[in-house]
């Protein structure tokens, strides 16, 4: 790649561009394919803040009761969700929101379900690890010294810690500990699927129900791709490249309360940030790499398969019949237009799953550089 507007392709400046892009790739997990992530000047990536990433990511020490970690509701096998559909922080705390998978995560234009200012991970990092309402990790003010000390007096960690910080003459502050798990979670890269095989021209890695589902997915009536589209199934996007950067959050429908379009109180998407009501139910809408992975789905768990899913699109919302959350979503004043429902025969919903299902990527759950390295 060339990237220096003189460079011609035996200059040197390219050679070196070149090893970086193959080394950088290496790093990340990043086929060629696929494009390289936006990473914020203030963070670049190295090794060591990866390694350092990985083992905090693990730990346990990183919560204040040292019961949990990130790994706590992000698994692997599970393309880093948890299979549940909410958790429950560190100290018994019931969270809203379902735990979201981790793939690709570098790629989001902003970060978690609905949050117009997490611009970068770094951001949002803060929230699992200091927040106090609800609990995650715990590390409030009042116990942030604690857990600061016992990485500082840790010789594994210390030696870490001054590898991967090597201009900071400080010991362990909560910046490095964010800044290490940011490199991490860059790494978090899926693009070794079954589609992923078929983009690289092997036109026999997608079986025809799979092939169909595509077509589908792409297609007019069921209009999935306007929201989840290119590499990383989702508008809410950025790589290296991307100059007309927007953050994207939509409403598709699955609550009604009222007539102003309300969501359940507990969770208003956007707007419990906002305070408008046009942007009451609005999310970002998530990747669908390794979706198969990852169930029960939306912002609140609420759906349990993916077959449930579609059925919500094709009905253009979902209906709750009776109880505190009763109305039909599919009349949400706040609805994406997109979204109007669909006749779908049970042999398209099929394919449709079936693509879903081409998302998983094995080397992905299984990469060992992305496992557990408390366990090695
Ligand atoms: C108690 C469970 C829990 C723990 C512990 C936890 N997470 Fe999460 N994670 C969640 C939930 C729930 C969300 C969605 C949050 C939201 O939308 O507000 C999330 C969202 C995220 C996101 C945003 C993903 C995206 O697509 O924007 C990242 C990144 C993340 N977590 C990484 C981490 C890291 C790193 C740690 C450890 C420091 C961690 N999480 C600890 C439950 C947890
Ligand atoms: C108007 C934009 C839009 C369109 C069109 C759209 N989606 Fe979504 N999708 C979203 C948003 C936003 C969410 C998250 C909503 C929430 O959590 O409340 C979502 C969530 C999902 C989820 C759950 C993801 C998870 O991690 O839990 C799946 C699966 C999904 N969509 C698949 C599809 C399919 C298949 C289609 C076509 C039939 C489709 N979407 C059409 C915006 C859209």
């Amino acid at each position: 790649m060339c990237l220096l507007v003189a460079c011609s392709p035996e200059s040197s400046s390219e050679l070196i561009i070149d090893q970086n892009e193959t080394e950088l790739r290496n790093l990340l997990n990043l086929p060629e394919h696929m494009p390289l992530p936006a990473v914020p000047e203030f963070n670049p990536i190295s090794a060591e803040k990866i390694k350092l990433g990985r083992f905090l990511f693990y730990d346990k020490s990183l919560s204040a009761n040292q019961t949990q970690s990130c790994n706590s509701c992000h698994f692997q096998s599970q393309a880093f969700a948890d299979g549940a559909q909410t958790p429950v922080g560190s100290t018994g705390h019931a969270l809203v929101r379902n735990s979201q998978g981790l793939s690709n995560v570098a790629f989001n234009a902003t970060f978690t379900w609905a949050n117009n200012g997490f611009l970068e991970l770094e951001d949002q990092l803060n929230v699992p690890i200091r927040a106090d309402d609800p609990i995650e990790l715990g590390v409030t003010d009042s116990h942030l010294a604690e857990v600061l000390t016992r990485f500082d007096v840790d010789p594994n960690y210390q030696k870490m810690f001054a590898e991967a910080f090597p201009d900071s003459e400080s010991g362990v502050t909560i910046n490095k500990i964010i800044f290490a798990l940011a490199s991490f979670v860059r790494t978090l890269n899926s693009g070794q699927s079954a589609y992923d095989n078929y983009l690289n021209g092997d036109k026999n890695a997608l079986t025809e129900q799979q092939k169909l589902g595509l077509k589908l997915f792409n297609g007019e009536k069921f209009e999935c791709f306007h929201c989840h589209t290119g590499i990383n199934f989702t508008v809410s996007y950025r790589d290296r490249n991307t100059t007309n950067l927007t953050y994207p959050f939509f409403n598709n429908g699955l609550y009604n309360l009222d007539d102003t379009g309300s969501y359940p109180e507990s969770d208003q998407g956007l707007y419990d940030l906002t305070s408008k009501d046009m942007d009451k139910g609005l999310f970002r809408p998530p990747s669908l790499r390794n979706i198969a992975l990852t169930a029960p789905y939306m912002h609140d768990g609420s759906l349990p398969t993916l077959r449930s899913v579609i059925e919500h699109y094709a009905r253009g919302g979902t209906l709750t019949a009776a109880g505190e959350n009763m109305g039909d979503g599919r009349l949400n004043p706040n609805k994406s237009a997109l979204l109007n429902g669909f006749d779908a025969t049970d042999e398209e919903i099929d394919a449709l799953i079936a693509f879903l299902e081409s998302l998983t990527d094995y080397n992905f759950i299984y990469n060992k550089k992305l496992s557990d390295p408390f366990k090695e």
